[in-house]
């Protein structure tokens, strides 16, 4: 039962980048037959919570997946449910030699989940072979609420230098619910629910909450979508997909334009016509400045006007010493530490 549940985390690699899971009859680029590194959470797994036969991967071929290194992904993530106790992963080393150390394993509100907890030990070499761990997370149970979680985790090849993209740094959010005796329990579990002898319901795969009336999707619907039974979305106007995640737009819209309904675009500030393909600004922005209405154009910093075409004096000598993040104030010229680069050394290199 509880293995079951173990499903979503799937969570954790989830997400809008459908794009990014892989399907079994992908044979040719299985990473099990191929020498190197993989991370995946496990299809019979994925298949309980969705209905979809699919591997979704962490780690493939010694890479880390890029929708995981994406700063938006752990915006795109939903809350775990509180039925899921725990997620299952399979890994394997292949060919060369991998170690790992999960160097953070937080709980920020112990009052309602204690610090993740993994099933081997929490350094350790990567196995060569498959070999399937547990991440679990222990709700106390007796008090319900949304608690956020952190897990890092480190892997180094054999000469101790990090894969890169680790340490993966993933910041989670997981429901912990207090599950009440209700006496008229046989009469209100939903959706095929049972009600045991101690007047809770169990839910049966798909299902979730006090009387089963919450359906799980996996990955979740988007857009505003609604989960109207397990891994069914139902879909505001405007957005198609298994998961709402196409809009119906035949051409694309354009310089940040949404697609709100059948071939119609919802323009930003700045921009019109059917696909937002037209600038107000007549005379355009300079400078990088983005047009934001009519002739007018939000400036980057360090300078201004309508058209962003005035430089404000001097203005390194002032951002620079302040600002450089991850840098060296040199000349009124950020230089960075290694593995930073930009203006002010804020952006790091994914070697
Ligand atoms: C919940 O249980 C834990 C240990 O089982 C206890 O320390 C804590 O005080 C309890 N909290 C409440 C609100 O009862
Ligand atoms: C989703 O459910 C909410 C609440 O029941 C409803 O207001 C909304 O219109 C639904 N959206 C869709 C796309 O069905």
């Amino acid at each position: 039962m509880a293995n079951m549940k173990g499903l979503a985390i799937i969570l954790l690699f989830a997400i809008s980048a459908i794009t990014a899971v892989h399907c079994r009859s992908d044979h040719k680029n299985d990473p099990r037959s191929n020498g190197d590194l993989a991370l995946w959470i496990d299809e019979k797994q994925v298949k309980m919570f969705s209905g979809m036969v699919m591997e979704i991967y962490a780690i493939r071929n010694g890479n880390v997946s890029p929708y995981i290194l994406d700063p938006n992904f752990e915006k795109y993530l939903p809350i775990i449910p509180s039925e899921v106790s725990h997620v299952n992963f399979i890994w394997k080393a292949g060919l060369k030699k991998y170690y790992y150390n999960f160097d953070r394993l937080q709980s920020f509100d112990e009052s309602i989940l204690s610090a993740p907890v993994i099933s081997i030990k929490t350094k350790g070499r990567v196995p060569r072979r498959p070999k399937e761990f547990s991440i679990l997370l222990p709700c106390l149970g007796n008090s319900s609420g949304i608690a956020t979680f952190s897990i890092g985790l480190l892997i180094e090849s054999r000469k101790g230098r990090p894969l890169n993209g680790t340490p993966l740094r993933l910041k989670l959010r997981k429901e912990c619910s207090q599950r009440n005796p209700d006496p008229e329990c046989d009469k209100k579990c939903a959706n095929q629910g049972w009600c045991n002898r101690e007047k809770i319901c169990q839910c049966p795969e798909g299902y979730m909450g006090q009387y089963c009336r919450t359906a799980l999707c996996y990955p979740q619907c988007m857009n505003g979508g609604n989960c109207t039974s397990p891994g069914v979305c139902s879909c505001p106007p405007g957005f198609q997909g298994r998961h709402c995640e196409g809009g119906i737009c035949s051409e694309k819209c354009l310089n940040g334009g949404k697609c709100i309904q059948k071939d119609t675009c919802e323009c930003p500030k700045g921009y019109y016509g059917l696909h937002c393909e037209y600038s107000k600004c007549i005379i355009s922005c300079h400078n990088g400045g983005k047009c934001r209405g009519v002739n007018k154009c939000k400036c980057p910093q360090g300078f201004r006007g309508d058209h962003c075409e005035i430089g404000r004096g001097k203005p390194h000598r002032s951002t620079c010493k302040i600002a450089c993040k991850h840098g060296t104030c040199i000349d009124n010229n950020c230089v960075c530490e290694p593995g930073w680069y930009g203006r002010l050394c804020h952006h790091m290199t994914l070697k």
